[in-house]
């Protein structure tokens, strides 16, 4: 046995200290990005990333990649879960196929406003939804991102009624309710993966799709689309998501630093739209983009979606029960 001096003794405690207080390599996290720059998305990141960096004093930041550089928006939340990719970024209904639950976010004339998408998402059954999709596909959902209803554009004429629609070839994310919400107006439209939208409307392989102002700006749709219909069949949100196997790796305190980076962007993308929406619409009227707004205030749209699609749809949500929750917090009446 080694009798170490006492001198020794005090320079091995000071090594074992120095060890100690060595911080822990910085790191740099890769955040997937569905949509191109000047979008709530690449907002989102931005505001994440930068208190990220402040929280955790400088020791993490995440870098951004977007465009679908990491991957198609559903091939990201598989990639997540597997923990291959650290954060994502991507619209609630490529999440849905993953985590049925959050449907009830994505059925059409549910979320009518962005106080009510803050509601929900803020509140008790945002947590659970939370909550749910950590079980069901392995990633967090740890801030969210407000981008406003999904608006039809098309490159072949102005649409108002139900009518008009007819005839069109829509692309539509792959999403059941979506699918079914456009199966309701009596058009059969295209499942197509996110990352091949702009080239399928460029190439004119589908006529139109649906998103929110700030994404047809973002993934300049402009330059492909003419026409826009003002739909509010969806509320746009667009979570940010930590793979699980990743948060479960880091400390308590980073993961605290995570939460509360989270926290932060959520209010900043809820400031972004309030700003930015009206400029941006603007914007797309100058290069030339024709906005209209739906015959008799939507009602046909309405009747159609929520007397078809709710009552299909309601049990791949969680049921009536969820459905209900969700409209008794709005101050809607429940459905019987
Ligand atoms: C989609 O249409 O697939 C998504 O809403 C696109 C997006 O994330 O902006």
């Amino acid at each position: 046995m080694t009798i170490l001096s006492k001198k020794m003794r005090s320079v091995a405690a000071a090594a074992v200290l120095a060890l100690t207080a060595v911080p822990a390599l910085a790191t740099e996290f890769k955040v997937a990005v569905g949509d191109g720059a000047g979008g709530s998305q690449e907002a989102l990141g931005a505001a994440f990333a930068a208190a990220l960096a402040e929280q955790s004093g400088g020791k993490h930041s995440a870098k951004l990649f977007l465009n679908g550089q990491l991957g198609d928006e559903q091939d990201t939340v598989s990639a997540a879960a597997t923990g291959t990719l650290d954060f994502s970024i991507l619209a609630i209904n490529n999440i849905t196929p993953f985590s049925p639950e959050v449907g009830t976010l994505t059925l059409p004339y549910v979320i009518m406003s962005q106080e009510d998408a803050e509601k929900i998402t803020q509140g008790e059954i945002g947590q659970e939804l939370i909550d749910k999709t950590i079980e069901n596909a392995g990633v967090r959902i740890i801030g969210w991102a407000y981008s406003g209803f999904r608006v039809l554009s098309n490159s072949k004429k102005p649409v108002s009624t139900v009518a008009d629609l007819q005839g069109l070839v829509v692309r539509v994310p792959k999403n059941e309710i979506m699918i079914e919400t456009y199966k309701s107006w009596g058009v059969n439209p295209t499942p197509m993966a996110w990352s091949e939208t702009f080239a399928a409307l460029q190439q004119k392989v589908v006529d139109g799709q649906d998103n929110p102002y700030l994404t047809i700006y973002a993934m300049k749709f402009d330059e492909v689309q003419k026409y826009i219909t003002n739909l509010r069949y969806i509320f746009s949100i667009e979570p940010l998501i930590i793979s699980e196997q990743l948060f479960q790796s880091l400390s308590a305190e980073e993961q605290e630093q995570v939460l509360e980076a989270g926290r932060i962007a959520t209010q900043a993308s809820s400031e972004f739209l309030k700003t930015e929406e009206a400029k941006i619409k603007e914007e797309l009227v100058s290069r030339g983009m024709e906005i209209s707004d739906p015959a008799n205030d939507e009602q046909e749209f309405i009747e159609l979606a929520t007397s078809t699609v709710w009552p299909k749809m309601i049990d791949s949500v969680g049921g009536k029960e969820a459905l209900n929750r969700v409209l008794t917090e709005l101050g809607r009446d429940p459905v019987q």
